[in-house]
């Protein structure tokens, strides 16, 4: 099941986003701060977040995104992790259907996910080409030396 994030549901996302293993304080920083952007300021329309959970209600995954400021019909999907134990079981696919189709119904044309180039990060690219995205772009040493930025991109309408 996918619903908006809650408040309560604030330290499982906060956990299963430490227990990827995948990002550095910096990055959980940031992750945490469009979190309390989203729930603490509900007139806000940059940001929403979905929780997938699983048939015991657990929140198995997260997914940030949002429509792209100044574009019309983009989407950008920010984040997303799924907690370790729960990966390699749909959730991951579950919660990018489910945008794409949230996308379609708003009248969106557009999703944008950018990740990292780095070894670290193969599966995850792996993963959004197995969700036919399409890599549009990459910026050579974005993040740092030898750690570009990739794009990808799918129409959804
Ligand atoms: C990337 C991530 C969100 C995928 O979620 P998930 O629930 O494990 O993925 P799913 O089980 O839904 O997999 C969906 C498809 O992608 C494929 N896939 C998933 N992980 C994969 C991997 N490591 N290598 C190859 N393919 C992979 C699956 O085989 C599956 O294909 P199928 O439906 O045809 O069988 C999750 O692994 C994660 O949280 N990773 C760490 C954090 C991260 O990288 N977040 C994204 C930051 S940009």
């Amino acid at each position: 099941m996918i619903r908006p994030m809650t408040p309560a549901d604030r330290p499982a996302v906060l956990a299963l986003i430490e227990a990827t293993g995948f990002f550095r304080p910096d990055e959980i920083a940031v992750a945490e701060e469009l979190i309390d952007i989203t729930l603490g300021r509900p007139e806000q329309e940059d940001y929403a977040i979905v929780v997938v959970t699983d048939e015991t209600g657990a929140v198995a995954g997260y997914m940030t995104y949002g429509p792209t400021p100044l574009t019309r019909g983009t989407y950008d999907l920010y984040w997303m992790a799924v907690d370790p134990k729960a990966q390699g079981r749909g959730y991951g696919r579950i919660l990018v259907e489910w945008l794409e189709d949230h996308v379609r119904r708003a009248g969106g044309r557009l999703i944008v996910i950018e990740t990292s180039s780095s070894e670290k990060y193969e599966p995850t690219r792996r993963f959004y080409l197995g969700l036919n995205y399409t890599e549009t772009a990459r910026i050579p040493d974005f993040y740092g030396p030898g750690d570009g930025r990739v794009i990808y991109t799918k129409r959804v309408s």
